[in-house]
């Protein structure tokens, strides 16, 4: 690892700058590459070579290299005046560093694949702090632990671990280019969440930059802050540089099962079926369901689809007794499932391919970007069958076209593991995530805000059905509909509390290590934890 940790500070005295914040002006970014270039330390790679201004030929196509999501590629996006791609924690401490001094806001990318683009895209003068560059992975078999840098994607850590050894793996996400840099922070799941929870559960230590610039471990940082960074978000709290993780182990055979059912097959009954029985399935096998509308193969009409997904850790002749066993009302057949590797049930999950060459995993940029806006819901009591009802209806009208609801059965580790454990609060007591997403390809603001329109209609007729007071929300399925901070000026605990109980529930109230940590609240986002300090700081001024 390049990213040794201590707490020694740069040869400068960032303590002196705390209270030396001044306003951003016009030539602000200016002064802040000035600083950059004065300050860096010239010992290894110049900080120059890593620094991308609106001059630079290649900016856009290195901002837009992550983005995700179409409805941020446009003109009309906010765009940083900086962006810098450090090759050394020395960069991050300068831009850290010069940032306070010269009034810019840091935002911090590790994937850009956050649902509303906070991780590159912010209303005052800011710079982008981009790792891809940061992203080597070194694995220790014997101990079957990792220290993966933040701007690695979970493609390219299952590369890795599938490269050193076929009994590995790891519990986190289903889609390769979700870099780990906020994937971890905010939780994690993927197809071995039943049997092992989330990935931010296997963190066992981290390397973070503080807002003074030093580089701390999981000692120097200290347990609440450790706690904090594993599920509260990392945004708030500093720049992660580098996770270390606990690998788990995988049986060298998996089971991956396709079940297609449509409305002719009874579909609203399987799910309403599914609902009692999908979080009460042995651990080692979990069955979600995707919905979707699709076209009717006659008539030109639309219709329903459901695709009831198994992952089995164990071979096929394991997996159909049990189905059979725990439910048997989907007549899971032998010919809807194959048997693969742990890394090759990934790759169906992410909809390549079982033999696709173990290369797209480290693929980081999607080849067809497309609009969308997703929401996320935990259901703790099923849901009757009059609800997947108004669901569909809602997926006949012209905007639902092209959605689709994920339904991710929990229960197993989850529900064992204690809901204070890390900041990530939704274990037991729920029977499942539920998350739509709505897709269109259309340029426009007008067919924007029809779709997003859609998906808020959905998401109000889901109200009477879904967890209450508060509605939960997953923070890793970012959602600014549910509450945001002030843009400028203070938003208060209360004022945050609003969409910071959906996504951690009681966790929220010990998330306040933040004020201890970041007392004037440099690292800022619409949803990042507020510093109780930094009321005091405005009163004062
Ligand atoms: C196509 C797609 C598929 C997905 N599939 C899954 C899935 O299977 N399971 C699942 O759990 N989630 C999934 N997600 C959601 C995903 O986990 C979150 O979007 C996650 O936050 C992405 O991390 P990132 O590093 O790619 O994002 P970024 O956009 O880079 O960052 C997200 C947030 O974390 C902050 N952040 C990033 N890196 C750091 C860092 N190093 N230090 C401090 N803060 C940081 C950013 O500032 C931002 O606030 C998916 C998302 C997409 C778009
Ligand atoms: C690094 O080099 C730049 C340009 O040569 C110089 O201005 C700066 O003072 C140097 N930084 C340090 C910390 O010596
Ligand atoms: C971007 O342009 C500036 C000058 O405009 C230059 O100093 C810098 O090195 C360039 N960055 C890179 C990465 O080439
Ligand atoms: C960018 O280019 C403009 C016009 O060429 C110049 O005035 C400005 O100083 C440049 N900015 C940087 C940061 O190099
Ligand atoms: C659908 O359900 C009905 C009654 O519950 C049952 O009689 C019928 O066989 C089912 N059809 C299919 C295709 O499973
Ligand atoms: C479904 O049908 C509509 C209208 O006929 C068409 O525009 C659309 O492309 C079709 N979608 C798919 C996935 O075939
Ligand atoms: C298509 O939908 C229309 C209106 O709901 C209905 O009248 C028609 O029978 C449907 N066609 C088929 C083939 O289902």
């Amino acid at each position: 690892m390049k990213t040794t940790p201590s707490s020694s500070l740069l040869p400068f005295a960032f303590v002196l700058l705390m209270s030396l914040h001044s306003i951003a002006s016009a030539d602000a970014h200016e002064n802040f590459l000035q600083c950059l270039l004065q300050n860096s330390d010239n010992s290894t790679t110049s900080i120059s070579k890593v620094i991308y201004t609106q001059n630079n030929s290649s900016y856009s196509s290195i901002l837009d290299f992550t983005i995700q999501n179409r409805r941020f590629l446009t003109a009309a996006t906010p765009k940083p005046q900086v962006i810098v791609k450090p090759l050394q924690v020395s960069h991050i401490q300068s831009v850290i560093f010069c940032s306070q001094l010269h009034g810019m806001q840091v935002r911090v990318r590790s994937g850009g694949h956050d649902y509303e683009g906070l991780s590159y895209i912010s209303h005052v003068p800011y710079v982008v702090i981009d790792l891809i560059n940061l992203r080597s992975i070194s694995i220790d078999v014997e101990k079957t632990t990792a220290w993966i840098q933040a701007g690695a994607t979970i493609g390219e850590l299952y590369h890795k671990i599938a490269d050193t050894s076929g009994t590995l793996g790891f519990p986190a996400g289903v889609c390769p280019s979700v870099g780990v840099g906020g994937h971890f922070s905010g939780g994690g799941y993927g197809i071995l969440l039943r049997k092992y929870g989330l990935a931010a559960d296997h963190v066992v230590d981290a390397h973070l930059i503080d807002v003074k610039g030093r580089l701390l471990d999981r000692k120097s940082m200290g347990e609440d802050l450790f706690w904090a960074i594993r599920g509260g978000g990392g945004a708030s709290f500093g720049v992660i540089v580098a996770w270390k993780v606990e690998l788990v182990t995988v049986p060298s055979t998996v089971t991956v099962c396709s079940s297609l059912r449509s409305l002719k097959q009874n579909l609203t009954q399987l799910v309403h079926r599914w609902q009692f029985v999908a979080d009460k399935f042995d651990e080692d096998l979990i069955t979600g369901v995707f919905l979707s509308s699709v076209n009717a193969s006659t008539g030109g009409n639309r219709t329903v689809i459901a695709s009831f997904e198994s992952v089995f850790l164990g071979g096929v002749d394991g997996a159909i007794p049990l189905m059979q066993k725990s439910f048997p009302e989907l007549g899971l057949v032998e010919k809807e499932c194959t048997e693969t590797s742990w890394v090759r049930a990934v790759l169906h999950h992410a909809r390549f391919p079982i033999e696709a060459p173990l290369d797209v995993l480290l693929n980081r940029s999607p080849v067809t970007k497309r609009f969308y806006k997703a929401k996320s819901d935990y259901v703790r009591e099923p849901m009757p069958e009059i609800a997947f009802e108004g669901i569909f209806e809602l997926f006949n009208e012209k905007e639902g076209g092209n959605a689709e609801i994920m339904l991710v059965p929990y229960g197993g580790k989850m529900s064992e593991i204690p809901e204070s454990s890390i900041p990530f609060p939704h274990r037991a007591g729920n029977i499942y995530k539920m998350s739509p997403v709505v897709y269109w390809y259309e340029e426009g603001s007008e067919t924007a805000e029809r779709h997003i329109n859609w998906i808020r209609k959905l998401h109000s007729f889901l109200t009477p059905f879904v967890s209450k007071n508060p509605r939960a929300s997953y923070i890793n399925y970012r959602d600014i509909d549910i509450g945001a901070n002030k843009i400028r000026g203070y938003t208060s605990y209360k004022q945050a509390s609003i969409w910071g109980r959906k996504y951690f529930r009681n966790n929220f109230d010990r998330l306040v290590v933040k004020t201890m940590v970041d007392p004037h609240n440099f690292f800022r986002n619409e949803q990042s934890i507020p510093s109780l300090s930094s009321w005091r700081k405005q009163k004062d001024d």
